[in-house]
């Protein structure tokens, strides 16, 4: 069989993940690299191997060997980039958030639908996380019963990266839509996708990105300047589901928290879960409380695990051997959630749905 030829559009932090997965991919070449930066473009076609290097992702999509494109550029982009991708008759994983707003969302999924078979698949990459499939199998074959609660905290002291991700133009907003995505996701998910029936939610700038602080180091975007930050430092929401089912989120980029927090549950009839910080599975048996824990090689996100499986998955449905486990639609409906929380803490009131 036919490599899959591979174009990666944007060549920042997050791409090496794609493009160490894809080298690792035996069924995959890496065959062209585009990125405003036409520095990091050629950096990167020269350490991966790629034939081409481009600024403009117009060029990229005009290749005709190109299958398939990862997007790995700022948020503001992903939706003009996908469309066209798919314009150019490309199979598309767009990194997580899936875009800006609904109305994006709605366009991309718009392009997916008027494409010849096109996928595109979402990069929540916690989805494809050991621990996440592990849970998803005991969910599905009922031993947690109805899930009817999820709590999710992904709490930062100190860590807003700076650069794009504080530029709300750029990026959509802060902790929410950069860290609250993946968790109000994984919870939406196991749940098995709930339809979202109404949103309340409150964003708070009140620390700001906090350069002042010494001795203590965090991740920073490449071009990270302390003078500029419109996002929110802080959000909670309370999302309620037409089944009944309620997901309550805490995300901060800083807090005046003791320490770092990564704690997602889900709570249903039959038993529970905590996935993060370690899976372990709660049940009842002989009127005793059970706690198990899987023996698996980890308990815990592996990030470099995560990102394989994302891209052997995407692989084999651009070969058409499997079904994306992560399709637009599934980023629209997230994107209602992300945009009804900004709007709810804008106006003060519930969103319904
Ligand atoms: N799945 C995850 O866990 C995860 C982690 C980090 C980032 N991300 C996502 O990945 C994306 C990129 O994040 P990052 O941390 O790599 O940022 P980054 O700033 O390190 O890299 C982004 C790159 O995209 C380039 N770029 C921006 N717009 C472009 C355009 N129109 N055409 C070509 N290149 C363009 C920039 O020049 C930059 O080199 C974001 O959407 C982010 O939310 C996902």
């Amino acid at each position: 069989m036919n490599p899959v030829k591979i174009g990666v559009i944007g060549a920042g932090s997050i791409s090496e993940m794609h493009f160490d997965s894809y080298k690792n991919n035996s069924d995959v070449e890496i065959y062209a690299v585009c990125d405003l930066n036409i520095n990091r473009a050629e950096e990167k076609a020269i350490k991966y191997g790629a034939n081409k290097f481009y600024s403009d992702y117009q060029e990229l999509l005009a290749l005709d060997e190109i299958d398939a494109v990862s997007i790995c550029t700022w948020n503001d982009s992903h939706a003009e980039i996908s469309i066209a991708a798919m314009r150019a008759g490309k199979h598309v994983l767009v990194e997580k958030p899936l875009c800006k707003t609904v109305k994006e969302a709605e366009e991309m999924q718009k392009a997916v639908n008027e494409s010849e078979s096109k996928i595109l698949q979402v990069g929540f990459v916690r989805r494809f996380a050991t621990n996440t499939q592990v849970l998803k199998k005991f969910i599905d074959s009922g031993d947690l019963g109805e899930i009817y609660y999820a709590k999710a905290s992904c709490l930062r002291v100190l860590g807003n990266p700076g650069g794009w991700f504080a530029d709300k133009e750029r990026s959509g907003g802060g902790p929410l839509i950069d860290l609250g995505v993946h968790v109000i996701d994984l919870c939406w998910y196991l749940m098995g996708k709930p339809k979202v029936v109404s949103v309340t939610g409150n964003t708070y700038h009140k620390l700001g990105n906090r350069a002042n602080i010494e001795h203590k180091s965090y991740y920073k975007a490449a071009d990270y300047d302390s003078s500029k930050n419109s996002v929110e430092d802080l959000s909670n929401a309370l999302i309620r589901f037409d089944n009944g089912a309620s997901l309550l989120v805490d995300v901060s980029f800083t807090l005046h928290a003791q320490k770092e927090v990564m704690e997602v549950n889900l709570f249903g009839e039959k038993g529970g879960a905590t996935i993060e910080p370690k899976l372990e599975i709660m049940t009842e048996r002989h009127d005793t409380i059970l706690n198990s824990t899987p023996q698996i090689d980890t308990l815990t996100f592996d990030f470099v695990k995560g990102f394989q499986n994302e891209i052997n998955h995407f692989v084999e449905c651009v070969q058409g051997k499997a079904k994306t486990i992560s399709p637009v639609e599934d980023g629209v409906e997230i994107m209602k959630i992300l945009t009804a929380i900004y709007e709810s803490s804008e106006t003060g009131s519930e969103v319904t749905f």
